[in-house]
């Protein structure tokens, strides 16, 4: 979950790893820290915060050194304070380790160390595996890249970890499982390793991803060498990285999550673009139509996913019954996991996810493809392990996401399954070719709605002033609406910490209706559409309960504008697309809300953009 980021060259590590962990910061936040090497001098500068915090400790003394390791954390093993914070040192204090994941089995390998007179200063299951990796070379006296493969080798869990000896300025040491790794190599003998590409674009566009259980030796003289932990020899495939740089800086916005809300008209359009033909009324998707056969026979669509990629994915089940008539399941990826699913042939399970590296989702479709399953995968990273996990997929090319609450991610993603599923039911023929062309016709105005939804902003952060003290508060929709329900609280709850439910409307009367009082807001999507009504019913029974009403509605709405004590306006639009649009005005509202609370948006508490551990 955390960043990475090391650099082997000619020139000086510091600036490079600073700058690139400020790049990596959306990553883990908690503590940061660096290692820089130069003439048998190991610095080590690590505290618990920000990077920036970590720019004033270092400030004063020599950073010199054309080799270093640096990291921002996220804690899983003890609390966030400076001797938890990476990089780690070997009892003799020549190695330095960074590390990303967990080390499962860290307590019985600290045991057994222990017993033999290692002492350990942290909590974490880091400094363990520093600590195993010098002991392994103590006793073999093989050299450390051999150490790290066979240390490697006994650990189970998931790790990115790139390592220095203070004995050898010339070599960087890297290995992954289940955590990303990317390694850039420069010109003039420059190398850069970090947790994605960001820190490295800047410098060079050739990159090589590690695998799953590959050890890289990165050496001045020999440039890059990759074995398996098996002992493998493998050839690195350097592949030319796309990302631009402009994507990831804010450009004039305050805050990552402020441009990405702003950026959905062009991050949807991007989304369609080049796979719908008003034209012709079709729509090219090679993951469809490389495996038609698959979806044609399909008796079932299981689709996994976390946070706010299942609530796409919820969308989504609407959508592939509606419009395929493939009955559905969604399932949250960790709970998927660790039943013992079944699976039966006809099977295709979807598994969403921004990141691309979500360890759960990643696990779920590790076990639904060792039970025989087709895979389809909806990522918006390029090459992340997901993408590559997966039989086949669609990219959701949104561009780089790097406020944790995600946003323009979720409205791409309802996008792309939009598409499939219109495409799925084009090939089993569950919708005429009228149908298809007027919802393809209504998607591709999309962007120039949501365009329009962004004008309410100014109404929307009235409305935040309002609400901002409030201690709950409550989500209603039916049908379509009802997933954003569910993300308008998640959105709520992680950048400003209110806590808030999301609830089908009519559910709202079996429960949580005994909350409702006149101190309690309920955000309501009551478009106008297929439970129009129902949902007047509902925000009716709010208000007989004194309850505050904010209401999404169709422009020109008249009954509930009457009813309520506030409304925003979207334009009309086809109940299937409502998601899209109505989701906006609820983004804009927790933004509003965090900031006016004084919280960090981009980079709430607790969290952390890639889920890499379980
Ligand atoms: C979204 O705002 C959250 N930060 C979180 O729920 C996220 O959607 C979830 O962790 C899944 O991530 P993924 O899409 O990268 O797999
Ligand atoms: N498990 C390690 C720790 O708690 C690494 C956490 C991370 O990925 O940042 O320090």
């Amino acid at each position: 979950m955390c960043g990475i980021v090391g650099y082997l060259g000619n020139g000086d590590a510091y600036p490079v790893m600073i700058k690139g962990l400020k790049r990596l910061e959306y990553r883990g936040y908690d503590s940061a820290g660096v290692a820089i090497l130069e003439n048998g001098d190991l610095k080590l500068y690590k505290c618990k915060g920000k990077v920036a915090d970590l720019e004033n400790l270092v400030e004063k003394s020599s950073k010199t050194g054309g080799i270093g390791i640096g990291h921002t954390r996220w804690a899983t093993h003890g609390v966030p304070n400076d001797v938890n914070a990476h990089p780690h040192l070997s009892g003799d204090q020549k190695l330095a380790l960074i590390h990303n994941g967990i080390i499962e089995n860290y307590a019985s390998i600290k045991a057994e160390l222990q017993s033999r007179g290692h002492i350990f200063l942290s909590d974490t299951d880091t400094e363990v595996l520093v600590h195993f990796i010098e002991d392994v070379r103590a006793k073999t006296g093989v050299p450390l890249f051999e150490a790290v493969r066979m240390a490697l080798s006994e650990v189970h869990g998931a790790y990115a970890i790139v390592v220095i000896d203070k004995e050898n300025p010339n070599q960087l040491i890297a290995a992954k499982k289940s955590s990303p790794l990317v390694i850039g190599i420069g010109s003039d003998d420059e190398y850069f390793i970090a947790s994605d590409a960001t820190p490295i674009i800047e410098y060079t566009k050739n990159v090589v991803y590690l695998e799953d259980e590959e050890v890289a030796l990165i050496d001045r003289k020999e440039g890059l060498k990759i074995v398996t932990i098996q002992n493998q020899s493998k050839t690195p495939y350097i592949q030319a990285l796309e990302l631009k740089l402009e994507a990831i800086e804010k450009g004039g916005y305050d805050s990552f999550m402020l441009k990405e809300i702003h950026e959905q008209p062009r991050s949807i359009r991007d989304s369609f673009r080049g796979r719908i033909n008003l034209q012709h009324g079709i729509i090219k998707m090679s993951g469809i139509d490389d495996h038609k056969d698959k979806w044609i026979a399909a008796n079932r669509i299981i689709i996994v996913a976390c946070g706010t990629s299942w609530h796409a994915g919820l969308v989504a089940e609407y959508l592939f019954e509606e419009f395929a008539r493939i009955p559905v399941e969604v399932e949250y990826a960790s709970e998927f996991r660790y039943r013992d699913p079944v699976i039966m042939p006809g099977d295709i399970v979807i598994a969403i996810s921004q990141s691309g590296e979500t360890a759960d989702t990643l696990a779920a479709i590790e076990l639904a493809k060792e039970r025989g399953a087709f895979i389809f995968g909806v990522c918006n990273v390029v090459g992340s392990t997901i993408s590559r996990a997966t039989h086949t997929g669609a990219y959701t090319h949104a561009g780089p996401e790097i406020g944790v609450a995600s946003t323009k991610a979720f409205t791409a993603q309802v996008t792309v399954l939009y598409q499939i599923a219109l495409a799925v039911a084009q090939a089993r023929q569950t919708l005429s070719q009228d149908r298809v062309t007027r919802l393809m016709a209504e998607l591709n105005s999309v962007p120039d709605k949501v365009e329009e939804v962004l004008k309410t902003n100014a109404i929307v952060e009235t409305i935040a002033e309002i609400y901002k003290d409030s201690r709950n508060a409550l989500y209603l929709g039916r049908g379509y609406s009802f997933p954003v329900a569910l993300e308008g609280a998640l959105k709520l709850k992680e950048i400003s910490y209110i806590h808030a439910e999301g609830y089908p409307a009519a559910e709202m009367k079996h429960g949580p209706i005994a909350l409702i009082d006149e101190e309690m807001p309920v955000f309501v999507i009551a478009t106008q559409g297929q439970s129009y009504e129902k949902v007047v019913s509902n925000i009716q029974e709010v208000k007989a309960r004194k309850g505050k009403i904010i209401a999404i509605v169709t422009a020109g709405d008249k009954t509930v504008k009457e009813l309520a004590d506030h409304v925003i306006e979207i334009p009309k639009t086809d109940d299937s697309l409502v998601p899209i649009v109505s989701v906006i005005p609820l983004q804009l509202l927790s933004y509003h809300v965090a900031v006016m609370r004084g919280c960090n948006v981009d980079q709430p508490r607790n969290l952390a953009k890639s889920v890499t551990v379980e």
